[in-house]
């Protein structure tokens, strides 16, 4: 039976921890740390997560800007927006929320938010950054899941780690941290054979791969920390990527969905904007 992470409560605790934090840059430089907000579109998911997204930059106490373009929004607009958002002294970070609508180039839009705005950790030099050990905004979601191990005092040293899923977002910058913590990392994918052995051999095992309860109890070694990145929304509501009631029995710690990575990820946007405001304060 497992210990279940329980990352809202986690969250909660990053939260308050920053809304000190927040109050103190305040006095400090005498004006509120801004996070910019830009949705394009009426995609459901995402008007979600955004309202969430705000909520909590304004309860830590940071000022949240909101953007909201239609559907039909041009290239043109939205780089306009983000342009002058990125030219504006008072906004410390920028979002967009992804996806951008299909016509849209969102490589070519995010390239404009400049690298010190960068809160969602998604531009090349700070990927870059990551890849060099150097210090820089790490994409949300990987960072939720790091703090939330360390949270729990996991050992990560020389452990097995395995990350299903190659995302930009997730998988990737999530098996960098790994390794920066001195995992042995392996990164799984649609293509790779015997997936099942290689998941078993898991001390730490990540599952973002985006399929409601891929990550099955005969995949799981004895005592494996298993962390479910994903969110799968179903006919049985809102689902992870990890068979929970099965897995919990065999591994040693498991997040649950909801109430796991997601409040994570929301708490490290906000950890993410005050470093990238601070750093700008003192360049
Ligand atoms: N869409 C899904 N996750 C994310 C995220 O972490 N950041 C942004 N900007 N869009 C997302």
């Amino acid at each position: 039976m497992s210990k279940i992470i329980n990352g809202k409560e986690i969250a909660q605790s990053v939260k308050d921890n920053l809304k000190e934090k927040v109050l103190q840059f305040e006095k400090d430089y005498g004006r509120k740390i801004t996070l910019a907000v830009i949705l394009v579109g009426e995609n459901p998911a995402s008007q979600v997560y955004v309202k969430n997204k705000i909520t909590a930059t304004e309860y830590v106490g940071m000022k949240s800007l909101s953007f909201r373009l239609p559907e039909n929004a041009t290239e043109r607009e939205v780089s306009d927006l983000v342009t002058s958002l990125g030219a504006d002294d008072n906004v410390d970070g920028i979002l967009v929320q992804l996806p951008l609508p299909k016509h849209l180039d969102e490589n070519k839009i995010l390239a404009l938010i400049p690298a010190s705005k960068d809160v969602d950790g998604f531009l090349a030099e700070n990927v870059g950054n990551l890849l060099l050990g150097l210090p820089t905004t790490v994409a949300c979601t990987p960072f939720g899941v790091l703090q939330m191990l360390k949270y729990e005092g996991i050992e990560l040293t020389g452990k097995n780690a395995v990350v299903i899923g190659r995302s930009n977002i997730v998988g990737k910058p999530m098996a960098m941290l790994l390794l920066k913590e001195n995992c042995t990392v392996t990164i799984c994918h649609s293509k790779t054979v015997n997936l099942k052995g290689v998941c078993k051999n898991a001390d730490i095992l990540v599952a973002a791969i985006g399929k409601p309860k891929f990550v099955t109890a005969d995949m799981v070694k004895e005592g494996a920390v298993v962390i479910d990145v994903g969110i799968n929304r179903t006919e049985n509501g809102l689902v992870g990527d990890v068979d929970f009631e099965a897995v919990k029995e065999i591994a040693s710690y498991i997040s649950p969905v909801p109430g796991g990575v997601g409040p994570m990820t929301i708490a490290m946007l906000l950890e993410n904007t005050y470093i990238c405001a601070t750093k700008r304060e003192n360049k």
